[in-house]
């Protein structure tokens, strides 16, 4: 039998995505901690607290009772629990209808992006962003147009830049993160405002991805859901909540996206995770508010730490850090290139932090993303490690 395989079994060339560096930053940093290294961990973006009492509780009641499918759209407590969570953080009413629970905000933006554009598409997003945007764009046929920002617009998209790549070739759709990832960065609630009316007007779906809400230090969070009833919001438990790892999040879906929407959730899932339904309920209790107000605080010292002390050790230029727990600094007085620069900052230093082309492939030699959302004690540690290391 020959070993050569014809040329069907090959992969599909819509699985010719990117990797994303950070995990490899990750298996590097676990890899020097196994062999006995200490390593302080800033290169990923999640809590470093687990979730609330009360959603363990409710998890652990979850398990002894009968878990099975549930509606495609989640499990109706839930959707009233995120709508009632609408009137009280923003002032909005939701029909619970509108809301659809999902797999993280992950399986949200696939379960949006089939919905809402068709193959061959052209949907935009800014750089640098969160790389999963482009590469499950890439995936699913639909082409990514990469808008760079810089300071001059603070780091954001502006109405100017979408009407003038639509004036290009026509836009199906614009994605925007507030705060951001890796940047940290809002949007003032006019520009959100200007930006979903522009897209409103020239018929763009305008998707607010707004996973960093309740994790704002500077600045006022608006939900896009306020701005225009077209707007498709994106949200997930995984970041205010501390619960990445039970894979639950949410979207609000224009009235025209729900049964589309629906439909395809019953095709791709079936359902979500009945545990986590379950818990997620228990995450808005205000017992779980006064524990998850408290990871808050601590992520509020680590940045006034980093802001404060950064400048001092060389990385003198930061980008906004309103809100998320990330810090996008330049390199440029270092190296030219943040991947070696990352690299030996684990090895020779022992912190863990990603380097910037996994957010903008053009410009990201230059940055490099800290996360700050682990303890308090490892920020302080991780500043007197790099600082030592670069002295
Ligand atoms: C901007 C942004 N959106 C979405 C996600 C996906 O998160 P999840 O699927 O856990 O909700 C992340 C994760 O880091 C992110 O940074």
């Amino acid at each position: 039998m020959s070993s050569r395989l014809p040329p069907s079994f090959v992969p599909s060339g819509r699985s010719d995505v990117e990797p994303f560096i950070a995990m490899d930053v990750l298996a590097s940093a676990v890899a020097r901690q196994t062999a006995g290294h200490r390593v302080v961990r800033m290169e990923v973006g999640q809590p470093g607290a687990s979730a609330p009492t009360p959603v363990l509780e409710a998890a652990h009641a979850a398990i002894r009772g009968k878990l099975g499918y549930t509606e495609a759209l989640g499990l109706k407590p839930l959707r009233e629990a995120i709508a009632a969570h609408y009137g009280r953080a923003y002032g909005v009413e939701v029909a619970p209808d509108r809301i659809a629970v999902t797999a993280g905000s992950s399986g949200a933006f696939s379960l949006a992006f089939l919905a809402a554009f068709d193959v061959g598409a052209r949907v935009a997003v800014p750089t640098p962003g969160y790389p999963a945007y482009r590469n499950l764009l890439v995936a699913l046929g639909i082409e990514v147009v990469e808008i760079e920002t810089t300071a001059a617009t603070r780091w954001t998209l502006t109405p100017d830049m979408i009407e003038a790549a639509h004036r290009e070739k026509p836009l199906a759709g614009v994605l925007v993160a507030s705060p951001a990832n890796p940047t940290g960065t809002m949007y003032s609630p006019d520009s959100l405002k200007a930006l979903v009316e522009t897209c409103d007007d020239l018929g763009l779906w305008f998707i607010s991805d707004e996973i960093y809400h309740g994790l704002v230090f500077a600045g006022t969070e608006t939900t896009a859901l306020k701005l225009s009833p077209r707007a498709i919001v994106i949200n997930s438990f995984s970041k205010y909540f501390c619960m990445t790892g039970w894979r639950i999040g949410w979207m609000v879906m224009p009235e025209i996206l729900v049964r589309p929407i629906d439909r395809l959730a019953q095709n791709l899932y079936l359902s979500n995770n009945e545990i986590s339904q379950r818990a997620a309920i228990a995450a808005f209790d205000p017992r779980s508010t006064i524990e998850l107000d408290t990871v808050k605080a601590s992520y509020a010292a680590n940045r006034a730490h980093l802001l404060a002390k950064l400048p001092g050790i060389g990385f003198d230029e930061l980008l906004p850090v309103d809100g998320a727990f990330y810090v996008y600094a330049s390199v440029r007085r270092f190296s030219n290139d943040s991947v070696a620069f990352a690299r030996r900052m684990l090895m020779e230093a022992g912190v863990a932090a990603t380097p910037g082309p996994d957010f903008d492939r053009a410009r990201g030699a230059g940055y490099i993303r800290f996360s700050f959302a682990g303890s308090e004690a490892d920020i302080v540690e991780a500043v007197e490690r790099i600082g030592g290391w670069l002295k």
